[in-house]
């Protein structure tokens, strides 16, 4: 099995965010560690505090937020980062030619059950001259990206990234602490019975949707005339994964539920960099009018509409917005 670097050489990825990258997954295997480690090391529950959109914060999304931070800053590759964990971007070194955004770790309500949990990174170049405390430099629509990806922490810890070259699984080798490829050009198949959604926001949702899984849960008695299979993991990395493997449609659709935040999921560090895994594996994402990688943000903690995955299912998801 072949290791991430030539992998990504051979793409004619260049070397400074080969180096970038690496930086990430040395400190996503910190975090397997830790998250492997459990109650063991009494890193499971919440903290005191909040984050700046109003979450309790949970011991570990403090810890991976640091982890993640400490290393990314001290090695000199990035001019910036934004983290869900934190209220603002942080600068980097001036003379990097890259930002990251993340979500340190996704799902983190799953801790405490030992549920399915990941880590979500976008990376971006920053603006040429541009400074590093500079928030706008993150204001760049999710084409931008240069890579994206994910690491899975379950049974085994998988890696999803694309470098703009399709979407490929890499599997930690635990005793010798390689991400090894495991799968090269992951497709997701255009046709699906399978939906994830969290069903128990359906009255506060728009019309649209709510027509469309209507018709999902009427199965072969409703218009689609079949049966539809229903899973919530509530961690996107694990619904997204499943989408990946074996497609599926996965929304978190604008709801009325709190007047204040419409949306849930971010979009610089959760919407986009699932979007360009989608797609580079022939999927689609979308807000239900828009691909989500064409729309310009305006903050860092921007919240979107969500609607992913097999691209006929999407399709005709889609078909209930017009
Ligand atoms: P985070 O743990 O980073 O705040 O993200 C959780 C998100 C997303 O991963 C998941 O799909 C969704 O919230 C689950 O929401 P519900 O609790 O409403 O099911
Ligand atoms: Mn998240
Ligand atoms: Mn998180």
């Amino acid at each position: 099995m072949r290791r991430l670097p030539p992998v990504l050489l051979e793409d004619g990825c260049p070397r400074e965010l080969i180096s970038l990258i690496r930086t990430v997954l040395a400190a996503c295997k910190e975090i397997s560690f830790r998250v492997g480690q459990g109650a063991l090391s009494g890193v499971l529950g919440s903290t005191l505090d909040e984050n700046i959109q109003g979450e309790t914060q949970k011991k570990l999304d403090v810890l991976t937020n640091q982890l993640l931070k400490d290393i990314l800053l001290e090695s000199g590759y990035v001019k910036a980062i934004a983290s869900e964990e934190e209220d603002f971007t942080v600068a980097g070194n001036p003379d990097a030619k890259y930002i990251v955004a993340f979500d340190p770790l996704d799902g983190s309500s799953n801790t405490d059950i030992n549920s399915l949990v990941g880590t979500i990174f976008s990376i971006m170049e920053a603006p040429e001259g541009a400074d590093p405390a500079d928030q706008s430099i993150f204001m760049q629509p999710g084409k931008n990206q240069v890579a994206a990806g994910y690491v899975l922490y379950g049974p085994s810890t998988v890696l999803a990234l694309t470098t703009g070259k399709g979407t490929r699984f890499f599997t930690l080798d635990k005793t010798h602490g390689t991400f090894l490829l495991t799968e090269d050009f992951a497709s997701i198949p255009e046709e699906t019975s399978e939906f994830a959604i969290n069903a128990s926001n359906q009255r506060h949702w728009q019309p649209a949707m709510q027509n469309y899984i209507t018709d999902l849960i009427a199965g072969d008695t409703g218009p689609r005339g079949r049966n539809f299979n229903m899973r919530w993991i509530a961690a996107m990395v694990g619904d997204v994964h499943r989408v990946l493997c074996r497609g599926g449609i996965f929304t978190y659709p604008t709801d009325t539920k709190d007047p204040n935040k419409p949306n849930k999921l971010r979009l610089l560090y959760e919407a986009n960099p699932m979007a360009m895994l989608i797609e580079q594996a022939g999927g689609i994402a979308s807000t239900g009018t828009e691909r989500i990688m064409d729309i310009q943000p305006n903050a860092i903690h921007q919240r979107v509409a969500v609607i992913l995955g097999s691209k006929n299912e999407v399709e005709t998801c889609l078909s209930y917005h017009k």
